[in-house]
C-alpha cells in the first residue's frame, strides 16, 4: 500500500482519509445500515479486514466521527468499488468525492488501470457521482438487488491514468 500516513484533504479542513481498522468497525456498520437497504452483515466488514488480501478499505474521518467509508477490491490492475457511503449528516459536503479518488488513486500507484462498480439503477446521487469520474455504463444485471428486484447498472472507468490530485 502507497499511504501509509493519513492524508488531510484539502477544501474539507479536518478531513483525514485513513485505512479501515477493526476499531472502525463498529462506525462502519452503523454507517452501511443507514444507507442501504441491504447492509451487509458486520462480519462481512470484518472479513474484508482481516482475510481479504485485495481488499481496500478505507475511512474519512471529521472531528474524530467516521463521516464515511469505502470498502474495494484490487484485483490485478482493477479496482472494483465494493461499497461506498457517507454517513447522511455528512452527504453533499464532498467527502465521497475524496473518499472514491483517494480510493482510486491509492490503487493506481498499486497498478490499476481501470474500476469497476455496480449500482442501483434509481440512485442518482450516486450514478451522477460516478459519471463525474468518467465512469460508463457498461451493461446492466437484471434484478440483482434482490429486496426490489432493481437492476443493477454495471460501470467501468478506463482512464484511471487521467486521475490525479486529490
Ligand atoms: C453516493 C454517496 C456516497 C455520495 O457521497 P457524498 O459524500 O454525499 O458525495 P459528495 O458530496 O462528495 O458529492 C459527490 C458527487 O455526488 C453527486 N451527488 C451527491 N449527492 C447528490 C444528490 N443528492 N443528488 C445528485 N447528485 C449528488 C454529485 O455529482 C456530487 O458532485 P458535485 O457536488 O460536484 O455535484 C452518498 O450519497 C451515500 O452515501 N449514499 C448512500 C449510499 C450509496 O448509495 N452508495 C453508493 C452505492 S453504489
Amino acid at each position: 500500500m502507497s499511504h501509509e500516513e493519513p492524508i488531510h484533504a484539502s477544501g474539507l479542513s479536518g478531513l483525514v482519509i485513513r485505512k479501515m481498522t477493526e476499531d472502525d468497525l463498529e462506525q462502519v456498520v452503523a454507517i452501511d445500515q443507514v444507507s442501504f437497504s441491504l447492509p451487509w452483515p458486520a462480519r462481512s466488514f470484518k472479513f474484508e479486514l482481516t482475510d481479504n488480501e485485495t481488499s481496500r478499505s478505507w475511512v474519512a474521518v471529521l472531528d474524530g466521527q467516521i463521516a464515511a467509508m469505502i470498502v474495494s477490491w484490487l484485483l490485478v490492475d482493477e479496482l472494483h468499488v465494493a461499497t461506498i457511503a457517507t454517513h447522511p449528516d455528512f452527504r453533499g459536503k464532498g467527502i465521497g468525492r475524496r473518499l472514491l479518488t483517494h480510493a482510486l488513486l491509492d490503487a493506481k500507484a498499486e497498478g490499476a488501470t481501470r474500476s469497476i462498480l455496480e449500482v442501483r439503477a434509481s440512485n442518482e446521487a450516486a450514478l451522477k457521482m460516478y459519471r463525474s469520474f468518467g465512469y460508463v455504463e457498461e451493461g446492466r444485471r437484471k434484478d440483482y438487488y434482490k429486496d426490489n428486484n432493481e437492476d443493477a447498472i454495471l460501470m467501468s472507468l478506463d482512464e484511471l491514468h487521467q486521475l490525479s490530485g486529490e
